[in-house]
């Protein structure tokens, strides 16, 4: 029987760094799609996909992203990596119901990726570096473990991905959130965004490695006045607000 929001939803935001709780919601849900589904972002990633590409998908819970990837026409590999070994299970499972072949499911810690350096030429992530931020504090301010955890994230990334390998960040963390980490001084991708969703707008960063411009290296992490956040709450999942009491 599937799973309701009531039976996995946790009863606070810092659950969501625990990895029993992944573990014990998985062994639950069969599918959830955090934020959203691929079609309402088909638009902005397909255009970054050919079918030679490899593809790393970190924190895959119970998404159907890998086989949409495949559905794409990716052909060159999909590895999806989760911390629970319980998603990693169901998803292989899955797979070997469906008769799906081409994705590799791997149980790893996106804070220490098993994988040599320059791997992959896309690397993608929903929702999963959002639950590093879910304890951070004052989100204009973040606390220094969620800072060292999000550092470690993206040096991770960056050393898997090829020399110009594109990284994809899927999110509700706004740029001015975000942009103090991804153009830290190590990282050489360019950072570009575009939105998506009616009415509370989610993220798409596209991270380009090797295309960094020299602006782009001065950029000062001077926070502006906290902008009002443009939610519109009916359209977020339940779990959104969750994620979001961070922010609020
Ligand atoms: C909010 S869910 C997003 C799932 C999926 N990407 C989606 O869009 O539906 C976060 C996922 O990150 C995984 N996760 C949490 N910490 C992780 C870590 N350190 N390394 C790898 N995966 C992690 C959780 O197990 C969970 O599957």
């Amino acid at each position: 029987m599937a799973a309701s929001a009531d039976d996995v939803a946790p009863s606070t935001a810092s659950a969501y760094l625990d990895p029993s709780y992944w573990d014990a919601r998985f062994g639950k849900e069969e599918h959830y799609e955090w934020f959203k589904d691929f079609s309402h972002f088909r638009h902005l990633l397909a255009p970054l996909l050919s079918p030679s590409l490899s593809v790393l998908e970190v924190g895959c819970g119970n998404s159907r992203l890998g086989e949409e990837l495949l559905r794409e026409g990716v052909a060159g590999g999909v590895t999806c990596v989760d911390l629970s070994p319980v998603a990693v299970q169901r998803m292989r499972d899955r797979l070997a119901t469906q008769g799906t072949k081409g994705v590799d499911v791997v149980v790893a810690d996106m804070l220490d990726l098993p994988f040599e350096q320059e791997s992959f030429d896309l690397v993608i992530e929903k929702g999963t570096m959002d639950v590093l931020f879910v304890d951070s504090g004052d989100p204009w301010d973040p606390n220094p473990t969620t800072v060292d955890n999000v550092m470690k994230m993206l040096k991770c990334i960056h050393r898997v991905l090829k020399p110009e390998g594109v990284f994809v960040s899927i999110t509700f963390g706004q740029p001015h959130f975000r942009r103090r980490f991804f153009e830290a001084p190590e990282f050489t991708w360019s950072v570009e965004y575009s939105t998506f969703g009616d009415g509370f707008h989610y993220f798409f960063y596209t991270l380009k490695k090797g295309k960094r411009s020299p602006e782009s290296s001065s950029y000062q992490n001077t926070l502006p006045a906290a902008p009002k956040l443009n939610m519109v709450h009916e359209e977020l999942e339940n779990e959104d607000f969750i994620f979001l009491t961070n922010l609020d």
